[in-house]
């Protein structure tokens, strides 16, 4: 009965209680915030268009800035705001004077990380658009998405495996280079 009951609590309030607090904190800081409700709902229906208005798997997952949106309200409102764990062995906290001991239980103030301005500038404001994608990322699957449909990838003989790391550079490089064969693919699929 004991285990019957904990995985039904687990289930309505781990499952259901989560996702519900969370549709219903986007839907607080849509409401305050009625440019990014906009840019949400034009973002949802071009998306739909595409789908013959159908909410489904594939359809979800296209929606980046819902999730953005998601992740954004989350960060502001977690909905598990503490979490707790308990303390497996004596503990010192570095450059501290004091010890967790064993058996202690700890809880850790999630909202207040997300709320700290080392992690998160400007923690008050809400935007979604600290969970979008870097440039330096879309950069990076432009290459790949180009030259992967195009090019198989090898590797060359002049590059040694495992590779060597150069400590003379700042930004990670491999030592003699790292040389690769670009091979042509022949067929080409192309939309
Ligand atoms: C927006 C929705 C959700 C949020 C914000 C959320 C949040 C969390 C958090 C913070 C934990 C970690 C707790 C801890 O480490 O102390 C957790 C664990 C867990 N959640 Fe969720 N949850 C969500 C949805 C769900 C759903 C839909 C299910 C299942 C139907 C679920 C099942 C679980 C389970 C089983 C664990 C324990 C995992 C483990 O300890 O290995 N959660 N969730």
């Amino acid at each position: 009965m004991d285990d019957i009951s904990a995985t039904s609590f687990g289930f309505f309030l781990g499952g259901s209680d989560t996702s519900s607090i969370t549709v219903t904190f986007t839907f607080y800081l849509l409401s305050i915030h009625p440019e990014i409700q906009d840019k949400l709902r034009e973002d949802i229906n071009t998306i739909l268009a595409r789908y013959n208005g159908q909410i489904t798997y594939d359809s979800l997952n296209e929606m980046k800035y819902m999730k953005q949106v998601i992740d954004e309200t989350m960060r502001i409102f977690p909905p598990v705001p503490i979490l707790q764990r308990v303390c497996q062995e004596d503990y010192k906290i570095p450059g501290e004077d004091v010890i967790i001991e064993k058996g202690t239980t700890i809880f850790m103030p999630i909202i207040g990380y997300q709320h700290d301005e080392e992690y998160f500038s400007n923690p008050e404001i809400f935007d979604p658009d600290r969970f979008s994608e870097r440039f330096g990322i879309m950069q990076t699957k432009i290459a790949l998405t180009s030259i992967l449909r195009k090019f198989k990838v090898t590797l060359n003989e002049k590059t040694k495996v495992p590779l060597k790391l150069d400590p003379k550079f700042a930004l990670i490089s491999a030592e003699g280079g790292l040389w690769l064969n670009f091979e042509k693919l022949p067929e080409i699929v192309d939309f």
